[in-house]
């Protein structure tokens, strides 16, 4: 597929100090992750909308149920591998003087292809919380336990549901990189999810460069300052060309 990647990015590219890149569940279509929306669906599990058995109100209904989804889809990402443009935003960290991933993605799947220092603004589907003492449990490399290895009590996935708050200072963080940054990319999401989504208005303000890279438009499109529609397993590797 043709891709048009403008001269002016290409030079924004060589000369950029300060880059910042915030990716969504498109990053990982090529690896296999379904998205959540986009294609003009939305995504279900055993007929609950992922709105539904994603948030914080079910958490506190049905634990087990909540569990059940985050073990299905640890399933499925376990089998799973970075792709291109993964790889490629890895490379970048060497790039510039000052570099910063933040991702909605919840998958570990920039970890996996390199990235370091990730900004994970939704948590992440490898890692389990006590729903009391709150300490974190990596179950990247074991099985999940049935309760906090530490005090006993139920664990919880990780993870930022509907209804919930970020995880402290994350969003600072992110938003105050992004007021800071010459370059800003917005890969693979749907911009529909708050604050997430305010990161490049942030940057765009404070006079960086926008560029998204989307198969569709978004509500994001008409603020970006080059919108290069493709699949970012395709686009992305292009970019530093
Ligand atoms: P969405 O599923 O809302 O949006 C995915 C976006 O990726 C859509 O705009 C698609 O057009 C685009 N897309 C599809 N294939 C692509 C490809 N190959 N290359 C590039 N883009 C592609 O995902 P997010 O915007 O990440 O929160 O959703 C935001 C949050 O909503 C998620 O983090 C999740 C969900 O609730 C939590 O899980 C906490």
């Amino acid at each position: 597929m043709q891709i048009s990647i403008s001269a002016e990015l290409r030079q924004r590219f060589a000369d950029a100090q300060r880059v910042l890149v915030l990716t969504g569940a498109g990053v990982s279509a090529e690896s296999g992750v379904p998205t959540f929306r986009g294609g003009g669906g939305t995504a279900v599990w055993k007929g609950m909308p992922f709105e539904v058995i994603s948030s914080g109100q079910m958490l506190e209904r049905n634990l087990p149920a909540v569990w059940e989804w985050f073990d299905y889809r640890r399933g499925v990402l376990e089998a799973l591998h970075p792709n291109p443009a993964h790889y490629e935003i890895a490379r970048w960290q060497e790039c510039f003087p000052e570099f910063t991933l933040v991702t909605q993605n919840v998958d570990g799947l920039h970890q996996k292809a390199g990235s370091q220092n990730v900004v994970e603004l939704h948590g992440n589907v490898w890692r389990a919380r006590c729903t009391v003492c709150r300490l974190g449990h990596d179950m990247s490399q074991s099985a999940r336990p049935e309760s906090c290895p530490g005090c006993g009590n139920a664990l919880r996935p990780d993870v930022v549901l509907f209804g919930e708050m970020l995880p402290p200072g994350a969003y600072e963080f992110a938003a105050s990189r992004a007021a800071q940054c010459d370059l800003c990319f917005v890969i693979g999401t749907s911009a529909l999810v708050y604050p997430a989504a305010a990161l490049p208005g942030v940057a765009r303000s404070a006079g960086a460069y926008v560029c998204e890279v989307n198969p569709e438009r978004t509500p994001l499109s008409d603020l970006c300052d080059e919108v290069i529609t493709g699949k970012a397993g395709e686009v992305v590797p292009q970019i530093g060309l």
